[in-house]
This record gives structure tokens, sequence and C-alpha cells, in this order.
């Protein structure tokens, strides 16, 4: 129960990573605010977690309106009385080629991951600054580390994602706000599914050492630590959570044979 009294809000948190994430901070003892744009998604896993104990409720809210950003922080302080961390999850995605990237894609993607994240962390770094304790967690992805085909929107808004954590890591570190991200490769969630057909699949799985998608509940591993007091001294720090994609070179060891499937010696 290491986050027994925090309170924290998620958001994208009616399916996929999010809702993991909810339901590995309330296990550790949080009281969750699950938040998103699909208000009944939202609601359904607020309902399960208080029947199985946790202190949690439901707020609508699209990331990318400036109101909802702030309402979101207020319900928190009205419900829990306090905010002491967000995680920065809510997040849509494209696969498009550069020239085939409109102006309008660039602005919804940008709008939701990028300054989505923007305006829910001002509205809660608002209410951590004056009790000089927090903790912010974004959700960035190996798409925003490097150059995939058809990342022209989405991996841009999570590159800019990394370094925004980057400089309110620095802004904020002496006043006991900690800002870091996670940074997932290929997960296996409702939106891997429905961006990645067979040929992506079997990409990744020749890509990622471990051979496999990683789960949503890895990824709430990661995000439920960044989030504790355990990581008091971490600040701006991306941990990827990608079964070793992000570290991989060249994995043919000799006659085509991959190198991890081979036997040592
Ligand atoms: N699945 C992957 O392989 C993968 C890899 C790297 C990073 N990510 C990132 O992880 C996060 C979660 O992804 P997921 O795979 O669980 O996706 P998902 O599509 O399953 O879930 C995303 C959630 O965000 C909500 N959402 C969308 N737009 C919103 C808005 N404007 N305001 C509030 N909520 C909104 C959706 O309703 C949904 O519940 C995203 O930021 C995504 O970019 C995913």
């Amino acid at each position: 129960m290491k986050l027994a009294g925090r309170v924290a809000i998620i958001t994208g948190a009616g399916r996929g990573m999010g809702e993991a994430i909810v339901r590995k901070l309330a296990a550790d003892g949080a009281a969750v605010v699950v938040s998103d744009i699909d208000e009944a998604n939202a609601g359904s896993v607020a309902i399960s977690l208080r029947d199985s104990g946790a202190k949690a409720i439901s707020v609508r809210a699209d990331v990318s309106n400036e109101a909802d950003a702030i309402a979101l922080a207020d319900a928190a302080v009205a419900e829990f009385g306090t905010l002491d961390i967000l995680v920065n999850n809510a997040g849509i995605s494209t696969t498009k080629l550069f020239l085939e990237t409109s102006k309008a894609d660039m602005e919804r993607i940008i709008g939701v991951n990028l300054i989505g994240a923007f305006l829910c962390s001002q509205a809660a770094v608002r209410i951590m600054l004056p009790k000089k304790y927090g903790r912010i967690v974004n959700i960035a992805s190996l798409s925003g580390q490097r150059g995939g085909i058809g990342r022209t929107a989405y991996g841009t808004s999570k590159a800019g994602l990394e370094l925004m954590t980057k400089v309110m890591s620095v802004e904020l570190a002496a006043f006991g706000i900690t800002v870091n991200n996670v940074a997932p490769g290929a997960i296996a969630t409702q939106m891997a599914i429905e961006q990645h057909d067979k040929a992506t699949r079997d990409a990744y799985h020749y890509l990622i050492p471990q051979r496999r998608y990683g789960l949503p509940e890895e990824i709430a591993s990661a995000v439920a630590y960044l989030a504790s007091e355990e990581a008091s001294h971490v600040c701006g720090h991306t941990m990827n959570v990608d079964g070793g994609f992000q570290t991989a070179g060249l994995m043919f060891k000799r006659d085509g044979v991959i190198a991890p499937e081979t036997p040592a010696g």
C-alpha cells in the first residue's frame, strides 16, 4: 500500500493502459479519479473499483479542453481534499505518411497527446505547488524516440511530451514535484489492436528482444513506482518499458539466426 493516503488522477483511464494504471494505483492504496472522454467507460471502471473497496470517482474530461482540465483537478480536490499524482495517459494515434498527414491531423494528435498533458499538468501543479509535493507521470512512447514510418503526428507529439517533461522536471524539482515519463513499446491494448495489422505485429515480434508485446499491467507497475515516494530522487527520466526494443541493435548472430533465440556459446 505504498500510495495509501495519496490522491491520483489518471486520464484516458476508461480502457487500455489507463485502466490498468488506475487499477494498480488503487490497489496500492491511492484514492483515484478515473477520467476519460468516454464517460461510460470511466464510470464503469470507477464502479468496479468501488465494488472492490477502493476510493474512486469518475470524471468525464477531454484533456485537450482547458476548462475540462481545470475542472478535473478541481474534482479531485472536491472529492478527496487534495491532488498528489497525475498520470497523463490519454492519447490518440494515427499512422499516415508525412505527405498524407494534414494540418488537422497534426493539430488533433498534438492537441490531445501534448497540449492535453500540458493543460492537465498546469491545473495539477497549481494544486501541488503550495504543498510542495507532487508526482506527474507522462505516458510517452518509443515512437517519440525513433523515426517510425507514418509517425509524423504521433511521434512528434510524444517527442514533445518527453521534452516538456524535462523542462517541467527542472522547474519543479525544488518544489517537491517530480515529473517523469514511462515510454511503452508495443503494448497489447485496443489502440494497438486497431492500428497494427499482421505485418506490423510480425515486425514488432522480430524487433523486440523479448519477442512479444508488453502487457498494460507491465506499464502500470512502472507508473506506480514513479508515482510513489520511493522515486523521490528521479526527475525528468524516461523509463522505457518495451521488452528491450529501444536498447536492441542488430540481432543477427550468424547464419541468419536471431541472437536472442540462439543458445549461449
Ligand atoms: N498501445 C501501445 O502500444 C502504446 C505504445 C506506446 C504508447 N502508448 C500510449 O499509451 C497511452 C494509452 O494508450 P492505449 O493503448 O491504452 O490506448 P487506448 O486507445 O486503448 O486508450 C486511450 C484512452 O484515452 C481516451 N482518450 C482519447 N482521447 C481523449 C481525450 N481527448 N481526453 C481524454 N481521454 C481521451 C480514450 O477514450 C481511451 O479510453 C496513450 O497515450 C498512447 O499514446 C500506447
